[in-house]
């Protein structure tokens, strides 16, 4: 058979691929209604064995601002230490977390746009991390490239070399020894950007233990918006988990030390898919909110879980539910109206909701179409009072010039197709681009300090593609128009099985290597990772 995938697509055939990558099958995930080509996660479930509560009965805590250690005249310095805790997740049990700063999720780093944060990490777990700044324009040294390892502290005793998968030392690797400090030039415009561990290998079982955080920078054109604000501004960091009878968090690791072995039993090379909703580190919460617009910087923080956003009811007025104005790289250029938002692991979307339109008692639930049972909620408001309102959403959101600007024309380099696509690896199933495992010494790509490159991506699965140190913009999606939810900068693209997109982005910043890769974390673990290096 020889289609093109465009061509695949459009004769309908694409049912055929769930044939031909049998390990749809397998996807627990797949509810009724849902296409394997096409929305679902890739993943299987694990299930919980502890009781998991009844939703809606915890509440929502907005996570603490990290308060700066000192600040001067050349920006802020914070100290994070990297650390397990004990956190009631569960009614009655506790689940030992890692964190930054022993919380799940991390503290929130505000930052200021054009004002640096010099972030020093402190290790006190016992495997080696590294840190990054999603969405981040940062130096490659402080990008948290996955061999950049900060080792545990007091390991600076032995002899100076992490303990885990000696088969995996490579030239390149450079060691911290307890801590590191990250620079954080925050040289860009306002925009939603979270930080989470990136040590290679280990990213999944480690963010999934809890090291994720908000980062958020803010700059005077968003402060100058008349958007909502203050307690109307409310990071919502979404991600699944599943949960031992202890409360413990359950997650497949071949060796749960995390210091052997790296990867997850067969069943699971998919990816992990947890069976409890968490918003903020609690499960399933309600929120009570007043009668007014609120502002969410919704990001989803899951390893492999997707998730298509609705409001239950929907808005008794008939209007729309979501009112996007920003996407990964901050504002749009306009608002965009969206019934739901279909959002992928790192995505983030900044969307504006108005209780207004509920009455006074309404009971607003945050549902995932994609999900049955237990997955199918994710939190719910209680419009609980009456509030004055004074915020409105402009129609003119940010100067898009730049964005606009960025036009195939431009481009002085295509490159791909990058297949992101199943491989074997000495007889085992991996993930890779081009039909290689990541290797941190090959470089995929060289572009050119400040030029404009248009790359191609392709998928056999579920893959949701982010790149490092850049902002993109989608141009196509299958060769035709991008989704709506595609719409303005985006360090992530949420492609569905068999789909390919065409991306343009300015290689502008630094010069040196990052990492490009498939953001279902099972799957970079399992070598869905490339490099480039910006020269
Ligand atoms: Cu959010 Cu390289 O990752
Ligand atoms: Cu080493
Ligand atoms: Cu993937």
């Amino acid at each position: 058979m020889k289609f093109s995938r465009r061509e695949f697509l459009k004769l309908g055939l694409a049912g055929g691929m769930a044939l031909a990558f049998p390990f749809f099958g397998a996807s627990a995930c797949s509810g009724p209604g849902e296409s394997p080509t096409g929305k679902g996660s890739t993943g299987a479930l694990l299930r919980s064995r502890a009781t998991l509560p009844r939703p809606f009965t915890a509440p929502l805590t907005v996570t603490k601002v990290l308060e700066p250690a000192r600040s001067d005249a050349s920006g802020d310095h914070y100290e994070v230490v990297q650390k397990a805790g004990r956190q009631e997740i569960l009614p009655g049990l506790k689940t030992e977390i890692w964190g930054y700063n022993g919380t799940f999720p991390g503290p929130t780093v505000e930052a200021r746009s054009g004002r640096s944060a010099v972030v020093r990490q402190w290790n006190e777990l016992s495997v080696p991390v590294s840190t990054h700044l999603h969405g981040g324009k940062t130096p490659p040294g402080s990008d948290g490239y996955p061999t950049d390892l900060i080792l545990p502290l007091g390991q600076e005793a032995q002899d100076g070399h992490s303990p885990d998968s000696p088969s995996r030392h490579f030239h390149s690797e450079t060691h911290s020894h307890g801590f590191k400090d990250y620079e954080y030039p925050n040289a860009q415009r306002a925009a939603t950007l979270w930080y989470h561990d990136h040590r290679m290998d280990f990213t999944g079982p480690q963010v999934w233990r809890g090291l994720a955080g908000f980062y958020i920078v803010r700059d005077e054109d968003d402060d100058a918006l008349p958007l909502p604000k203050g307690e109307q501004d409310v990071p919502l960091m979404i991600c699944d988990r599943s949960f031992d009878e202890d409360g413990s968090f359950l997650y497949p690791s071949l060796d749960p030390s995390l210091l052997g072995e790296p990867g997850v039993e067969d069943d699971y090379m998919e990816g992990v898919l947890g069976d409890a909703i968490l918003v903020n580190g609690a499960p399933w919460p309600f929120m009570e909110v007043s009668n007014t617009r609120y502002r969410f910087r919704v990001l989803n923080a899951s390893n492999a879980r997707r998730y298509e956003l609705a409001l239950d009811p929907e808005p008794p007025d008939g209007s729309l539910s979501f009112v996007q104005v920003g996407s990964d790289g901050g504002l749009l250029g306009a608002p965009l109206l969206h019934r739901t938002i279909p959002i992928s692991q790192a995505e983030r979307f900044d969307v504006v909701v108005d209780f207004s339109r509920y009455p006074v008692g309404t009971e607003v639930t945050l549902k995932n179409r994609l999900g049955a049972g237990t997955t199918a909620d994710v939190m719910r408001f209680r419009v609980a009072r009456r509030e004055r309102d004074d915020s409105t959403i402009p129609r003119q959101l940010s100067d898009m010039t730049e964005f606009d600007g960025l036009t195939e024309s431009r481009a002085t380099v295509e490159r791909g197709e990058f297949r992101f696509k199943r491989i074997s690896e000495n007889g085992r199933t991996m993930w890779g681009i081009n039909g290689e495992p990541f290797d941190p010494e090959r470089m995929e790509a060289r572009p050119e300090l400040g030029s404009v490159e248009v790359w191609n991506l392709d998928t056999d699965a579920h893959h949701p593609i982010h790149l490092h140190l850049v902002q993109f913009k989608v141009l196509s999606r299958n060769g035709e128009r991008p989704r709506p939810t595609d719409a303005g900068w985006k360090d992530t693209v949420d492609l569905a099985s068999g789909e390919e997109a065409k991306v343009i982005a300015r290689f502008d910043g630094y010069r040196g290597r990052y990492v490009f890769h498939c953001h279902n974390l099972e799957h970079e673990d399992m070598m869905m990772m490339a490099n480039f290096e910006v020269i």
